[in-house]
């Protein structure tokens, strides 16, 4: 295969050369005014497009030829990126129980979006951690006064929260499409996007209270002292406080990143657990896409898996803090009301966080041109409408912050096995035939792997990857586990075990109400440590923890490139 490296691409395919008769809107996102000449003079481009969600999903039936030829990196396979048709922006769908709202950005009919220009920085703004937060008084103002806005006023408190209803529950169909919504979560849009909100948040804050240099603090709950509700949001007389969260989650109950549902009789979580779930999640997640969730462009749209930081902790935090006595556990578990309550910009600002102790592990990231390109539209703190890309986002020195540097206890807090080869020896499974449903009841299968005992080059250039593909309603939050070779015991399904591989999490939205989506867990490390890579089947055990029933539809392993994109 000829390789052109993405950069000559784009410059071979630059607006510039367009033919003039090019009848894209001015609004138009740039993708959309290179596409027509690139189609024209790229004879690549005229390959079939590949369908990057099947490369992901890669049936464990694929020969591992086959599999070396598909994950290669091929620039041209890129479809389009995504980008919201603001000026078409609609009325959310909102689940059951929820009170009608409109969640369009206001004086859409003045404006159109304009090409962001990030400031140059002099200084850099510091974020800090919530429990040690110095600028509660600022950050005090600047929300109430917020809050005193008209909620027309783009820079309003209303408006700040329905920037998340509106990219979360469907008011805005992709850029040049009647029928695709854009939905942010479920997909590696998520951590581009979150770093946009939060950073004009900050912008319109400190433009508010005349503090350019103004930084939100972050819920540090990757560390015993941030693991439960931060102070600073529980007091009743200040502007960051919300009345509804889970009344059983106050401090100083502690957080648990590993939250089991209204119905849970351990309100409270352990320390250790939590450090263990976050090197499971953060440490353990070396692919991109395993990390950051699965490719989102314009093609092919509809079947997105979340990455391990979106599912767990971020919507178990979210389910956690949400008020259990509202319809869809509002306002924190629901993406409509989420960013309802302050204490949402403060969970996100530690999303992030994570995002770039991430990447100072260096691990491969995602060159993709759909994942650069793809952008999102938002009011700047000038109340221009401005249009930003995720290409611009990779790096938070380029947006002007950083985060205070802090001990990560999790990083040796690894998981260690319930059991040891020779206990395991005589387990009885009772196999299920797929597809099934899972509700209620646990639930194991055999899942035959297709090579046994690779060698460590092997492991180290292809991951072993749990892949699911499930159905179920978006609308309700739900929870379920997944143990490897492990018994069929819902005692067993403890995250401080290896046997514990991951979770599948859902927080209400609205995305294809009914969605088939695949999930999948990285096992190369579980299976070492467990000592099982000889086995040529595993044992997959689901133990559904709360919420509504999972149809599941398949279960498959397969090889993953670290390189695949
Ligand atoms: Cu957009 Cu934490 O969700």
């Amino acid at each position: 295969m000829t390789t052109l490296s993405p950069l000559s691409f784009f410059v071979a395919c630059s607006p510039s050369l367009l033919p003039s008769s090019s009848k894209k809107p001015s609004n138009a996102p740039n993708r959309y005014r290179r596409n027509v000449s690139c189609n024209a003079s790229n004879p690549q481009e005229q390959q079939p497009p590949q369908n990057r969600r099947d490369v992901l999903v890669g049936l464990g039936g694929l020969g591992a030829a086959n599999a070396a030829a598909i994950f290669s990196y091929n620039p041209f396979a890129s479809a389009e990126p995504v980008a919201p048709d603001v000026k078409g922006c609609n009325k959310p769908d909102l689940p059951a129980g929820a009170k009608p709202i409109v969640c369009c950005p206001p004086n859409l009919e003045k404006k159109d979006p304009i090409d962001y220009d990030i400031p140059k920085w002099e200084t850099l703004r510091i974020r800090k951690p919530a429990h040690d937060y110095d600028d509660l008084e600022n950050y005090k103002k600047a929300v109430s006064m917020m809050k005193s806005l008209p909620d027309d006023h783009p820079h309003s408190w209303t408006q700040q929260s329905r920037v998340h209803c509106a990219y979360c529950d469907d008011s805005y169909n992709l850029y040049g499409q009647t029928h695709t919504k854009l939905q942010v979560h479920f997909s590696w849009t998520f951590l581009p996007f979150h770093r946009w909100y939060l950073y004009f948040y900050e912008r319109i804050l400190g433009k508010l209270i005349g503090v350019p240099n103004f930084a939100i603090p972050f819920w540090n709950w990757d560390a015993p002292q941030g693991m439960e509700i931060p102070s600073i949001f529980t007091d009743k007389s200040s502007p960051l406080y919300n009345s509804l969260r889970n009344p059983n989650h106050q401090p100083p109950t502690l957080l648990d990143l590993n939250w089991n549902g209204p119905g849970d009789v351990d309100t409270s979580g352990d320390e250790k657990t939590n450090l263990i779930t976050m090197y499971r999640q953060v440490y353990e997640a070396k692919r991109p896409l395993s990390f950051y969730g699965s490719p989102f462009n314009a093609d092919t749209p509809g079947k997105e898996t979340s990455g391990t930081l979106e599912l767990v902790p971020h919507n178990t935090i979210h389910n956690w803090t949400g008020d259990i006595t509202q319809p869809n556990l509002e306002d924190m578990g629901a993406f409509y009301s989420a960013a309802r309550d302050p204490i949402f910009y403060g969970h996100h600002a530690n999303v992030d966080r994570m995002w770039a102790i991430w990447k100072s592990f260096k691990r491969n990231d995602i060159s993709n041109p759909d994942y650069q390109n793809s952008s999102y539209v938002f009011y700047d703190e000038n109340e221009n409408l401005v249009r930003v890309k995720n290409s611009d986002a990779f790096d938070t020195k380029k947006l002007g912050y950083v985060y205070r540097e802090l001990d990560l206890p999790w990083l040796n807090a690894k998981p260690t096995p319930r059991r040891t080869k020779a206990q395991r020896k005589g387990m009885t499974v009772k196999k299920m035939d797929l597809p099934f449903t899972l509700k209620e009841k646990i639930v194991s299968t055999v899942v035959k792997r297709p090579k046994i005992n690779r060698s460590r080059a092997e492991k180290d250039e292809k991951e072993e990857t749990l892949v699911f593909s499930l159905q179920l309603d978006r609308t309700k939050n739900l929870k379920f586990d997944v143990l490897i070779d492990e018994e069929e015991d819902y005692k067993w399904a403890n995250p401080k075990y290896r046997e514990f591989a991951g979770s599948f999490v859902n927080v209400s939205s609205t995305l294809n109400r009914a969605s088939t989506v695949t999930f999948s867990i990285d096992i190369t490390d579980v299976l070492d440590q467990l000592d099982a890579d000889d086995e040529d089947s595993i044992v997959v055990t689901l133990v559904p923890q709360y919420g509504n029933e999972v149809l599941i539809k398949d279960i498959n392993i397969s090889f993953l490139s670290l390189q695949e994109i």
